[in-house]
């Protein structure tokens, strides 16, 4: 026996509705006191799969644990253990937030005011609880699902796409709570989303899933290690031509970044060997650093796609974060989206 269980194992998993293979021989597993994200295009299996773990949707084929204990086996021991909000939680609009906590209460055993009070306090709408639902911001509702996800004290938080729709601004917000629950509560918290950009800045492991097939897994520092081979030069006035890389074979590449920062791509990495070549061609070298790695990039890398071909609505960041990805591929790859076999 392991010492401590995974949060979550699902082991050659599928779901087939009538033609569409949703979910496709799927296997997992959830580190606990992981923010874990659950990444692909829309139509890729995400909410299929996650619909799965409670028994809202019922698997083709495959097996399912949560902290070591089969859903099928010992449903009532499993469930305990978890907490699921859907993609679009609805509420009771007229009502107030926590007049919506208590009505789910009352569905479940043992859960008090007091834990009420709790999690209002813990999503941050202990002040606006006896506002109308209808009122609240999109932020402000989304939280309250996660609220209510976690009435009767659940260790693993499974939450649908919790920021779709979202401004920037909401993103942050709830992302940023997650964070904080799995780093002081030792929560573990699994979040499906199709944006690229989310689950690099705020998870700690992702799972990367495309027509049902996971393509990519592992923590996000490690997939994204720096590229060995490619640096970012800043320059403090001119900075290098064509001429000059067209005169030296270990340059491979150059890619302007700004006006004074580059990225020059290096037959090997030797970053010492081009800083030396730049400073003896008269060059005023600031900053020279290893480039970091993206989501996408990582994602390109393994798949082996081009870019046309990588399932873009992955890549649709917030405006704020477009600009990391290459936007010359956008238009092209929105339409490999899964669309195709809805
Ligand atoms: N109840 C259903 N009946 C038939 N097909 C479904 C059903 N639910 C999902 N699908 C199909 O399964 C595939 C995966 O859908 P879904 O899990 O919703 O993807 P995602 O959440 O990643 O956008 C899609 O092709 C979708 O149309
Ligand atoms: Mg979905």
């Amino acid at each position: 026996m392991m010492e401590s269980p995974p949060a979550l194992v699902l082991e050659d998993v599928s779901k087939r509705f009538g033609r569409v293979q949703a979910v496709d021989h799927l296997s997992l597993q959830v580190e606990p006191g992981h923010l874990a994200g659950f990444l692909g295009p829309n139509g890729a299996g995400k909410s299929t799969t996650l619909y799965m773990i409670p028994r809202l949707v019922r698997p083709t084929h495959g097996r399912i644990s949560l902290f070591g204990v089969d859903i099928w086996k010992n449903y009532k021991k499993a469930i305990r253990s978890v907490g699921i909000t859907v993609e679009t939680p609805a509420f009771y609009e007229y009502l107030s937030g926590r007049k919506n906590l208590e009505l789910t209460a009352r569905l479940l055993d043992h859960v008090s005011a007091r834990e009420i009070d709790e999690i209002l306090e813990r999503i941050g709408l202990a002040e606006r609880q006896h506002d109308r639902v209808r009122v609240y911001s999109t932020g402000m509702k989304q939280r309250l699902g996660i609220g209510r996800a976690m009435l009767g004290r659940p260790r693993l938080l499974i939450l649908d796409e919790p920021t779709n729709g979202m401004d920037p601004e909401g993103t942050h917000e709830v992302l940023s709570f997650l964070r904080e629950k799995v780093r002081n509560d030792g929560l573990t918290i699994f979040i499906s989303s199709h944006l690229m950009s989310e689950i690099e800045e705020y998870c700690d492991s992702v799972f990367v899933i495309n027509r049902g097939h996971l393509v990519a897994s592992g923590r996000v520092k490690e997939l994204l290690k720096p590229h060995e081979r490619i640096v970012r030069v800043t320059f403090q006035g001119k900075v290098p031509d064509r001429d000059f890389i067209s005169r030296h074979e270990q340059i491979r590449n150059v890619e302007p970044v700004t006006a004074d920062t580059m990225e020059i791509t290096l037959a090997q990495d030797d970053s010492a060997w081009l800083n030396q070549c730049l400073q003896q061609a008269g060059f005023r070298v600031s900053a020279i650093a290893p480039k970091q790695k993206t989501l996408k990039e990582f994602f390109l890398s393994i798949t082996g796609l081009r870019h046309a071909e990588v399932p873009l609505s992955i890549n649709q960041a917030p405006a704020a974060q477009a600009g990391l990805y290459a936007p010359q591929s956008q238009a092209s790859a929105t339409q490999a989206g899964d669309k195709s076999h809805d």
